[in-house]
């Protein structure tokens, strides 16, 4: 089974490949893209461990010189210093202009690799191949890649789009539980801005969206999830402006990841609690329905993600807001829904409303 989902960008135009059990694809699809010559793949050690040597052997069948590197899964892995350790790696490799980088792995790897491709030699080519369902619906679709610094997260980054992606789906099967759930997290928010009809399509699935049991229904949303991301970055590659309704949930999200300490939530839970946050205030602000905002709450409890964040006080969160990349002179902008699959952005919400929103959370 393979769905392709194109993402239109002239010249820098790509597919994304989706199945089940199609990582031994890779090499085929990526002789197809034109790729040629040496690469390095780029993995981390849980990826490694179960999906590495498929993805070398189906390069090598088609003629292509593979090298690996294994890299410590988490977080930490996304920096500087991986950066100029990879750039070392490329070198070893023997890796030229002509030649490209596969990140294999979660949305850590593929930022970190997208960003040492996009700047390894002014820029080499590259190619996802995320594991993780957020990758596959959210990091390795749109050309965002980068790093963090002591100072912040993805601070330093470049838009530098893949040749190709490919999300085989039969590797969610490894991912542990809770990274799988937090994914989820990004799955809903593209029926919460972007598509009624698919958001009432994950309410009726609610149970089976929760196995890996239906390849075919676990396709039919990856697939629609890239499919909205790709429209939107068409449009906005760059984030002049619509691109951030990408960012629904995510004001009051970072900022609770960075009060809370990065680990006590993963990146989806504090999706969850901060898309609570901004339906409540959509209410107020965009004039979204009550049973509408009910349906919005429901959802995430019915996925078993968090829908608040007791012990975490409105001070502490408002200092991490104004920090928050999108917050102007000190005005934190939310992205606001006035009905289910229709969003805007740079919404503010006065000072005494956010506090009373998040107590009543
Ligand atoms: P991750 O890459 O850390 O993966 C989560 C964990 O799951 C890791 O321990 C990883 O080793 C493991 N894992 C991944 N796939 C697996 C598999 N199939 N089997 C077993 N274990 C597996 O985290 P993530 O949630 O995938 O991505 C988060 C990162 O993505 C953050 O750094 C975030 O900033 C970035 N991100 C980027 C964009 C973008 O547009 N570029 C968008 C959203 C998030
Ligand atoms: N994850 C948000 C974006 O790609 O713009």
């Amino acid at each position: 089974m393979l769905y392709d989902v194109p993402v239109h960008l002239g010249d820098r135009s790509y597919n994304i490949h989706i199945g089940a059990e199609i990582l031994g694809q890779l090499g085929g699809l990526c002789a197809t893209a034109g790729l040629k010559g040496k690469c390095l793949v780029i993995t981390d050690e849980n990826v490694a461990e179960h999906y590495l040597q498929t993805a070398l052997e189906s390069l090598d069948q088609v003629g292509l010189k593979a090298s690996a590197v294994t890299l410590p899964a988490g977080e930490q892995t996304k920096c500087g210093d991986q950066v100029f350790a990879l750039y070392s790696k490329c070198i070893e490799a023997g890796l030229d202009r002509h030649s490209f980088v596969v990140a294999l792995g979660g949305g850590v790897i593929g930022d970190l690799a997208g960003y040492v491709a996009a700047t390894f030699l002014r820029g080499i080519p590259f190619v996802q191949v995320p594991t993780s369902l957020l990758s596959m619906v959210d990091s390795s679709v749109g050309g965002k890649t980068g790093i963090n610094l002591p100072e912040g997260k993805n601070l330093v980054g470049a838009f530098y789009q893949p040749q190709l992606v490919l999300a085989d789906l039969k590797t969610l099967e490894t991912l542990p539980e809770r990274e799988y759930r937090a994914g989820l997290a990004e799955v809903v928010k593209y029926g919460i801005i972007y598509d009624a009809p698919f958001f009432q399509l994950l309410e009726d699935n609610i149970d089976e969206l929760q196995t890996l049991d239906n390849d075919e229904l676990l396709a039919k949303v990856v697939g629609r999830c890239c499919e909205v991301k790709a429209d939107v970055v068409s449009k906005d590659e760059r984030e002049g402006g619509l691109r951030a309704i990408l960012n629904f949930g995510h004001t009051a999200g970072h900022a609770l990841e960075n009060v809370a300490g990065y680990g006590e939530y993963v990146h989806g839970e504090a999706v969850s609690i901060g898309s609570i946050f901004a339906a409540r205030a959509s209410i107020e602000f965009s004039g979204l329905s009550q049973p509408e905002c009910d349906r919005i709450e429901q959802i995430f409890q019915d996925l078993k993600l968090p829908v608040n964040a007791p012990g975490y006080n409105w001070s502490n969160l408002r200092v991490a807001l104004s920090v928050d990349k999108k917050t102007v002179g000190g005005m934190p902008k939310f992205v606001l829904v006035s009905e289910i699959g229709k969003s805007s952005i740079g919404n503010e919400i006065p000072e005494e409303r956010m506090e009373t929103l998040w107590n009543e959370l």
